[in-house]
Formats: structure tokens, sequence, C-alpha cells
């Protein structure tokens, strides 16, 4: 790691151990060069890299035309309407109408350690291990300025970027826009081969699937104008050699860090150069600035691997493991819970709490989460949101009665929250219904029968927070669930002037930042997971909060195959809210076995989302075991690096992945038959991560299967206790378990001899 300004060539080159980053000052006018994003290199002159030295041919003879540069030049903030066409990365619009934006390279400084974000999450790092590089450019004629930071750590290879935007001018002036990330780079890999989009799209109950496109010209990306990430898009764009595997070959990716409306877009010009841009949805958006005020753009991650889809993948989960996650919980195993959602929905009171309690502790759970319905006016989803009180109809003798029967009996206790909602018919709507986003003199739309209250005001967020501080208060409380039940619409506050009316999203954005900073310092034991409707919040912005976050409200382990490889692509396994559920399945009513449920869920953070007093003696029976499974594995699983083997998605027939321990001394495998095909030789899969000469034992550790009847016994193909080297797995591969049926599995536990 290093960051360095070569004064005599007037570049700034910042280098990771695998990754260099270059930008330089333009020579006759100030501009601030994007040079070259990619591999390491050496320290040689890269200015031979911009594109402008040799700008297009034009019929225009005027040496000083200076729109043949602008079109071409690699901009590392590009400005509006000054010669370059393609989208710029800030708009800042003056009292007299105009956004024209010229930043120029005014001074530098190099530091080491990394500036928090005034009210946003930001990766963080230790003052050795992280140095920083902050560009102040600035507007000459209308006095605005820029300052571009990068960071980078000892310990991955991501580069971070934010952008601060100050008015050093006399008059207010309005940003439109002020996108995190900007990057110019050319079109193709170094094969000279397209690179290819991928996004990470979906719906409720389907989040976050990998798709791929061509880049064709003009624009092509992702967004949300939803007031928060969305089931439908992430803030992510990788750019994917049409050669890499997951292996090897050329990757990018580009992550944002915020929960709020975002836009990414990738753009190929007509000199097939890209340029990609990532940061707030400027659609909804402007934000006042008077003189001296400035403005916080979220801080974007950008990463390169040549190591394919998998090395991009470990760089993310390495960073967002030890730069972003807080909290006591971050490295700890958490509780095996369970959860009363699709147990009871709203149809429950403590006796039928304690139940599940009592036959979750016999089998090994550890803790009960009470899910929606507890409280105010609330027994279907029509009303109460809002009353954070107990309903002592349901919880018969108040919260703390019913949380100490629980811990009594040996398990933790959990709660739901919605704490930005209000449903129209409840006591603080009544109250206060100007505290709902709505526009006046319009009926407001419902989704889920229920309003969003507007955070960008302190004293709404003030009531919730207290009212939900004192729950928590009131018993032994030690995990919340944190959910988001509905998209943001009719975008209006009663609290904000016209002029300020786009600020509401960002603002409503900040004010659950400011909410769940609050809780996180005032409850600092409790494990604190963040949800929306299922996965609707997936994003880094919410890790920096929660170290967990509930992946999808689809608990099918058919489903959840496509939903894990899309979230896990970026996001550690620790972080991945995932439960065993029911069968039929509620929401694709498919049947499968017990143990591939649990299987796949082991991915995750791990729980049941079941009725346990209802399930077959013989599925009870089997926890106790998968519990063992679970604590045998977890660290592994949350702290090892990951390897995506074969994908469900793409061969419409079985699914596997693997979890290696940083020391390769051991792996634990999950393979998934979701569809059986008559003596299929093919499933001879190479096992990577490993070290070629050491030895590993193989073990089938759990197989799961459809029908209780079957016979279970399961034995690799190589034996029931083989014995292999790394290089054979890693290069000749290991045959899959040979199973007769679908929605088979297999857990396979590798440890060096
Ligand atoms: C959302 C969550 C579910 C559950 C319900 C309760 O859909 O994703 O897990 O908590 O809300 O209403």
């Amino acid at each position: 790691m290093n960051i360095r300004y070569f004064e005599k060539d007037r570049i700034f080159k910042i280098d990771t151990d695998h990754v260099s980053y270059v930008m330089a000052v333009m020579d006759d006018q100030q501009f601030l060069e994007h040079v070259y994003f990619g591999r390491r290199l050496g320290d040689s002159d890269l200015r031979y890299l911009l594109r402008h030295q040799e700008p297009p041919f034009l019929a225009s003879q005027n040496p000083g035309d200076r729109g043949k540069v602008l079109l071409v030049m690699q901009h590392e903030l590009p400005g509006e309407l000054t010669g370059d066409h393609r989208e710029g990365a800030v708009t800042v619009r003056t009292q007299a109408g105009h956004t024209a934006l010229q930043p120029y390279y005014v001074s530098h400084r190099i530091y080491r350690g990394k500036e928090s974000l005034p009210g946003l999450p930001a990766t963080f790092g230790s003052e050795e291990g992280t140095m920083s590089l902050e560009i102040t450019l600035e507007d000459p004629v209308i006095h605005v300025r820029f300052l571009l930071t990068y960071s980078v750590f000892e310990d991955t290879d991501a580069v971070m970027r934010s952008m601060r935007i100050i008015n050093d001018g006399g008059q207010p002036v309005r940003v439109e826009k002020a996108l995190s990330l900007s990057t110019d780079m050319g079109c193709a890999d170094g094969d000279q081969r397209p690179w290819r989009l991928l996004t990470l799209d979906g719906m409720w109950v389907r989040e976050r699937h990998m798709n791929y496109r061509e880049i064709g010209y003009g624009f092509q990306g992702v967004s949300s104008n939803r007031g928060e990430t969305s089931h439908q898009e992430q803030p992510f764009l990788g750019l994917v050699s049409p050669s890499a595997t997951q292996h090897a070959g050329e990757v990018y990716g580009f992550h944002l860090i915020y929960s709020g409306n975002f836009r990414g877009q990738v753009e190929r010009d007509a000199y097939d150069a890209l340029r990609v841009t990532l940061g707030i949805n400027p659609d909804r958006f402007s934000f006042v600035l008077q003189p001296g005020e400035s403005f916080q753009a979220p801080e974007g991650v950008m990463v390169y691997s040549r190591e394919g889809l998998g090395g991009m993948t470990h760089t993310f989960h390495d960073l967002y493991r030890n730069h972003l996650i807080r909290g006591i919980w971050r490295d700890k195993k958490r509780p095996v819970l369970i959860n009363n959602w699709e147990a009871t929905y709203f149809d429950f009171d403590n006796e039928k709490l304690l139940a599940i309690a009592r036959e979750a502790k016999e089998c090994g759970i550890e803790m009960l989460v009470m899910d929606d319905g507890w409280f105010g006016k609330r027994d279907l989803d029509v009303s109460g949101l809002g009353d954070w009180v107990v309903n002592e109809n349901k919880i018969r003798g108040g919260l703390k009665k019913l949380v100490d029967e629980v811990n009594a009996l040996g398990l933790k206790f959990g709660i739901w929250f919605e704490p930005e909602m209000i449903s129209p018919d409840s006591d603080l709507y009544r109250a206060h219904p100007d505290w709902a986003i709505r526009v006046p003199d319009r009926e407001p739309c419902q989704m889920r029968n229920q309003y969003v209250l507007d955070l960008s005001r302190k004293e709404v967020r003030d009531t919730v927070y207290d009212m939900v501080a004192a729950v928590l208060r009131s018993a032994n409380i030690e995990y919340l669930k944190w959910d988001m039940n509905r998209t943001l619409t009719d975008f209006g506050s009663a609290a904000l002037g016209a002029e300020n009316q786009d600020e509401l999203c960002h603002r409503y954005c900040l004010g659950l930042y400011e909410m769940q900073d609050r809780l996180t310092r005032d409850f600092p034991h409790i494990l604190f997971e963040n949800c929306s409707g299922g996965g609707a919040r997936f994003d880094p912005g919410m890790l920096y909060y929660s170290p967990q976050i509930w992946c999808s409200d689809d608990m099918d382990p058919v489903e959840r195959l496509m939903i894990q490889e899309g979230t896990s692509l970026l996001y550690p396994l620790s972080t991945m809210g995932a439960h065993v559920c029911v069968v039929p399945n509620h929401v694709v009513g498919r049947v499968t076995s017990f143990a591939t449920r649990a299987n796949v869920a082991l991915a995750g953070t791990f729980g049941y989302e079941l009725d346990i007093t209802k399930i077959s003696e013989e599925e009870r029976a089997a926890i106790p075991n998968q519990v063992a499974l679970y604590h045998k594995y977890n660290d592994l699983i949350r702290r090892g690096d990951y390897y995506r083997i074969a994908s469900y998605r793409e061969n419409h027939l079985y699914d596997c992945y693997e979890v290696v321990s940083k020391d390769r001394t051991e792996a634990l495998i999950t393979y998934v038959q979701v569809l059986n095909v008559p003596d299929d030789r093919s499933r001879i899969l190479r096992i990577p991560g490993l070290d070629p000469d050491r030895e590993y034992a193989v073990t089938v550790e759990h197989t799961g299967f459809t029908a209780p009847e079957e016979d279970r016994t399961v034995t690799l193909p190589v034996g029931p206790r083989a014995r292999m080297r790394g290089d054979a797995l890693m290069y000749a591969g290991l045959p899959m378990p040979d199973f007769r049926g679908d929605f088979r599995s297999a857990l396979i536990h590798l440890e060096e001899v």
C-alpha cells in the first residue's frame, strides 16, 4: 500500500499489493485526468496513456479547440456542459440558473489513516494500515470546491473514493448531481474482448440474481428511486471479461456504500471508451448549499481482480469484514435462533411463543425471536405501526414477564420492529398525520396498508427512537430485527420548504443512519439485523450498523441457491440472514428435505422459521445435529474464503460452493443436486483454494434427502474416508456423491492430515 505524488510528471499513484490507480493533472489546464486503474504497475511515467494527447480527427484545425480535447479526455471529476458530452459526475446550479462547471486541481494532501464521513457509513482502518489522498479541485468562476478522497488499506486491494462539495462563493448554489464514482476506461479487456456488464437484479422473494449483458452504445445500468436500495437492483456494477472465470481473468466491481436512491451507469461513447458512474440517483435529488455549507456524497468502492469473479469476491468480503462492519458481534458466532413469523404470522400469544421456546430449547436452539404483531393494535397488517407499546392482550403480563420466562428456559430473546412506518390506523397517526411522507392535497399511496414516516424530521426520529429504546430497556432483549416493508412514494415533507423538497430522500437516509447509529451506541450488546421486506436493504450502508441482514423472504433452498449466489458475490457469508423453513415452502410451494434446507441455510447466519411444535418428530430429532454442525463449522464459514464451484443458475442441475480456511488446512463444500439426470458422470468438480502439496481427509459430513424412508448412507465415489492430495482435488477434481433423486445435498469436509 502506498500513495504518492510525482511532482515532475504531476502524477498521483495509488498502489495496493496488486492494483494501481493513477491520475494526472493536465498540463495546460488544471483538469484532473484519470490515467489508469488495473493490475499493479511500476513507477514509470504513464502520461502517454492520456487520450487527449491524440485528439480525434475533426474538421477544425484550431489548435486551441478545447472541445476536441474534452470529447475524449479521461476525466476524474467530469463537470457539466464544458465540451465533454458524456455523463457528468457533478452538477451545481447557480442562482442565475447555470450549470457549467470546470473543477480545476488546486492542491492535495496525502496522510496516514482515513477520516470518517459526517453522518454517513464508510470504511475505516488503523492509522498504520490505511493511507488517504485528498485532492482539492475548484471551479474558479463559481467558487465551489470539491474534495475527492481516495483511501486504501494494507490488507485489501480495494480503492475507496468519496466526495465533499463546499460552497465557497457568496451565493447559494444547488447541487443537482453528486456521483461518488466516475471512472473512464476502455471498452475491452486485455485480449481486446468487450467487457460484459454484470448486475444483481430481482424482485421480492427473488433478490440479487446475477445477470450479464452486452455493453451497447449509450447508457446502461442500475438504479433505485424507491427511497431504499430495493429488491429490484443493487448499487453495483461489474465489468467482466468474456474470458473471465471464477478463478481467472479480469473483473472490475464498483459498489456504493449507501442505502437510498442510487444510479449506476456504464456509458459507451462513439470512441469506444466507457465511463462508469455510480452515486446518489440524481432523479429526485438536489441539495441547496448556502455560502460556507458543504455536501458529503457517500463512499464508493472500486475493485479490480485478475483472478476472476472469485478474486473480486475475496476483496469485497475481506474489505467488508475488516473495514466496514463494526460492533461486538462482527467476529462472533451468532446464536441459533427460531423466528415465529412463518410459524404463526400475527396469530400468537405468550403461550404459543413459550411452547415454541420450550421445544426449541430441547433441540439446542439458542434464541427466540418474536416477529411482527406484538405491539399496538396489530392482529393483521392493517394497523398498529407506530404504536410501539406491547399488546397485553397477546403478551399477557407484559414483555418483561415473557422475556424472563424465555430466559428461564435458557434461551435469549429477540424482537422485531418497523420503526420507519406508520399505519393510518394508529394512535401515532391520529396524533401526527403530517409525520407521514406525503404531498399536500393528494391522497398518499398506501402499501401494505401503511405510510412512511418522515425521518428527515428530528422530532419524528426522536419520538420513534424513544419508543423503541423504552421497549429495549424494559426487558432483557438481545437481538433486534429492524424491518422496512414498503418503498417511499409521494415525496413531500411538511418540514421542508419548496426549494428543499428534493432533499427529502437523502435526508431520509441520513435520518435512518442517525437512528441506527444511536441505537448501536446505546445498545452495543444487542445483535442487530437489518431487513426490508426480505432483502431490499441488503447494501453496504446497512452493514456499517448491523453485522447481518435478512437476505430474502424466500427460504426455499432452491430459490435460495440463486439468491445466495448473487448476494455472496459481494457480501460475506457472516452477513447473510438464512433460516430453515417449513414445507411446502410458503412462497413457491416446493417440498424439499429438512436436511437440504439446513445445508443451504448453514451458508448464512442460520436459524429456523417454522412452528417447531408442529413439524414431524423426525425433523425435530434432526435439529440438534444441525445445530451441532452450525457450531462446528460456523467459524470457518464466517472467516474463510468463499469459492463458487458450480452454479445451478447456469447449469439448471446442481450448485456447489466452498469455504476454505485462510490457512488452507480445512474446507467445507456444499453440493446441492437440484435435478437428477441418469448416470451423469460429469460431476467431477475441481476444488479450488487448497494447498496442492498437502493431503486432505475427505468425508461426507451431512446429507439431505427427500423422503425419510430412503437410505441415507452416501459415500463419495472416492470412498468413505478418502485421503487425497490438494493437487488431485484442485486439478483433477472430486466426483460428487451419486444421488438418486432431486433436491439432494451434501456437506463435504476436507481436513489436512
Ligand atoms: C417482512 C420481513 C419478514 C417478516 C414480515 C413481518 O416481510 O421480511 O421476515 O418480518 O415483514 O411483517
